[in-house]
């Protein structure tokens, strides 16, 4: 059942990317519907070359009418739905948002970046009293390089953690095999290592992110239930 939808306030920080590779994680054992909601359809794209496990469903008809049916659809037939959004502003991602069990907001280590992911979970904090409904979400580091960590990185980092915004400790580094899977049109676990630098370490990369990502929801729904509980 959970939905996790990947909005960036910028462009190219690595939403699909992530998307794709969180999709092709729990693929090995559980369904996933992914919702292709880009206009440009990466995924799609990605998805027609690629040999695909038999759990894993691409959904690309998607815009800003029927994105909330698709969504309600994918979630009633398989239990995990990933969505990739184009951006914040749209008001498909804001659609996308509101039904999501957790957000993940993409961002690249830099202070521009940092500043912009902040902008986005104002703009999440706003749907939330709007709606009234509280929305799980998480800043990933994408790009960032996994040999150097610059200080001022972890100035940036720390300063987010400082304002409350929730980090997973999960990254995803810049990996040549992480651009290949879309060059070759393939998952992660296709790539052959003679064509690919350091796959070993890219696929314990995204790994170490999909096991996060669960946790991260299974933390959640313990909480609800607990909370239903006191309730009760
Ligand atoms: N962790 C990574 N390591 C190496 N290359 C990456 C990584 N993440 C993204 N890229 C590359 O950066 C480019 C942009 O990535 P991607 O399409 O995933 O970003 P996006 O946030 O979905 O972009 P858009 O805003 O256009 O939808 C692509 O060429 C992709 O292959
Ligand atoms: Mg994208």
């Amino acid at each position: 059942m959970p939905t996790i939808a990947f909005i960036s306030p910028k462009g190219g920080v690595g939403k699909t990317t992530a998307a794709v590779l969180l999709a092709s994680q729990p693929a090995r054992g559980a369904k996933v519907s992914v919702i292709d909601a880009d206009p440009n359809h990466p995924i799609a794209a990605w998805a027609k070359d690629a040999a695909l496990p038999d759990n894993l469903s691409i959904i690309a008809d998607v815009d800003e009418d029927n994105i909330l049916d698709w969504i309600e659809e994918a979630a009633a037939k398989t239990p995990f739905v990933i969505v990739d959004l184009e951006g914040t502003a749209a008001k498909i991602a804001m659609l996308a948002v509101i039904q999501a069990d957790l957000v993940i907001i993409l961002m690249k280590g830099s202070q521009l970046n940092a500043e912009q992911a902040s902008r986005a979970i104002r703009v999440l904090k706003q749907h939330e009293k709007m709606t009234g409904r509280a929305v799980l979400y998480g800043a990933l580091l994408s790009r960032n390089s996994p040999i150097i960590r610059t200080r001022a990185m972890g100035h940036i980092q720390d300063g987010l953690v400082d304002s409350g915004v929730p980090m997973f400790k999960a990254q995803l580094h810049q990996r040549e095999a992480f651009r290949a899977i879309f060059s070759f049109r393939q998952t992660l676990e296709e790539l052959d290592s003679k064509n690919v630098s350091n796959l070993d370490k890219a696929i314990a990369n995204a790994e170490q992110f999909a096991v996060e990502v669960i946790e991260t929801l299974r933390a959640q729904c313990s909480a609800a239930a607990k909370a239903h509980e006191v309730a009760a």
